[in-house]
């Protein structure tokens, strides 16, 4: 799927682009019918809310639901980004379902995503990005993703680690900072039903609420990096930030749609 000249201009004045209903509504389905299987794991890469039992994010998951392996390939997903980031070559640098679960999910706090990549992981430059995927439909209530546009041309911003937020260390933004740039450039939230797209350049500064509604919001990330923007230092797990640097084979656009096919055959 390739984006337009104009949805190329618009993400890089904006930093971000939302992509409503880019997946069907069964395709969608057949997602979010492995989530409860995902969550309820006891392994490493299910990390939990701060002492809650609560599933936060689920992390490398295409290396171990088979689903999951199709969408981290998924043509919707990857291309865009080969355009947004200049090069047919990129690997995945992070994979993950965050799950914002229903009344006990937690904040994001205010971050620009390269910060952790440069500061963690030795990324070169910032010529990576996020494509996000609502797995639930994301409202004004249930935490929705705030970014703060235009902020991505600030460039890297300075940044302080904190660790003891949330259960996941973060490079976050200071709050004056925060001030500053919500001044200029104010806060935009996209909401949308499951299957919509979200996709935001690394240095788009972005957090997320709590969320007290009895509505989980489920996002998948793919963080895309360019093969030759590969990161250099290995201080976390591959499977918070991938130490495999293969370049992504796009499948077809209807492998979810074969999936459930071969799976309703397979069951007959
Ligand atoms: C993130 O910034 O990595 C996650 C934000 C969210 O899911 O709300
Ligand atoms: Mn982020």
């Amino acid at each position: 799927m390739k984006l337009t000249p104009a949805q190329i201009t618009e993400f890089e004045e904006q930093g971000y682009l939302f992509l409503p209903n880019l997946f069907s509504p069964e395709e969608a389905a057949l997602l979010t019918g492995e989530l409860p299987g995902i969550f309820a794991q006891q392994r490493e890469e299910v990390i939990r809310e701060k002492g809650s039992e609560a599933p936060r994010s689920a992390f490398y998951v295409q290396t171990w639901n088979p689903v999951f392996e199709l969408v981290a390939r998924h043509p919707r997903l990857v291309e865009p980004g080969i355009q947004l980031l200049g090069s047919d070559k990129l690997y995945m640098h992070q994979f993950k379902i965050n799950a914002k679960a229903a009344f006990d999910g937690a904040v994001w706090q205010w971050h620009q995503d390269y910060a952790t990549w440069y500061s963690d992981d030795d990324m070169p430059t910032p010529r990576a990005m996020n494509i996000a995927l609502f797995l639930a439909e994301a409202n004004e209530f249930n935490g929705p993703l705030m970014f703060i546009p235009k902020s991505h041309r600030e460039g890297r911003l300075a940044a302080g680690h904190d660790v003891t937020t949330t259960s996941y260390p973060l490079w976050t933004t200071d709050n004056e900072t925060i001030a500053r740039l919500v001044d200029e450039g104010g806060i935009v939230a996209p909401k949308g039903p499951p299957g919509s797209v979200l996709l935001f350049h690394g240095n788009l500064v972005h957090a997320s609420g709590s969320n007290l509604t009895p509505w989980s919001r489920w996002i998948l990330y793919l963080s895309l990096n360019r093969c030759d923007n590969a990161i250099r230092r290995f201080k976390r797990p591959t499977w918070i930030a991938n130490q495999d640097f293969t370049p992504i084979e796009m499948l077809p656009d209807d492998c979810l749609g074969e999936y459930e096919r071969r799976r309703r055959t397979a069951a007959e």
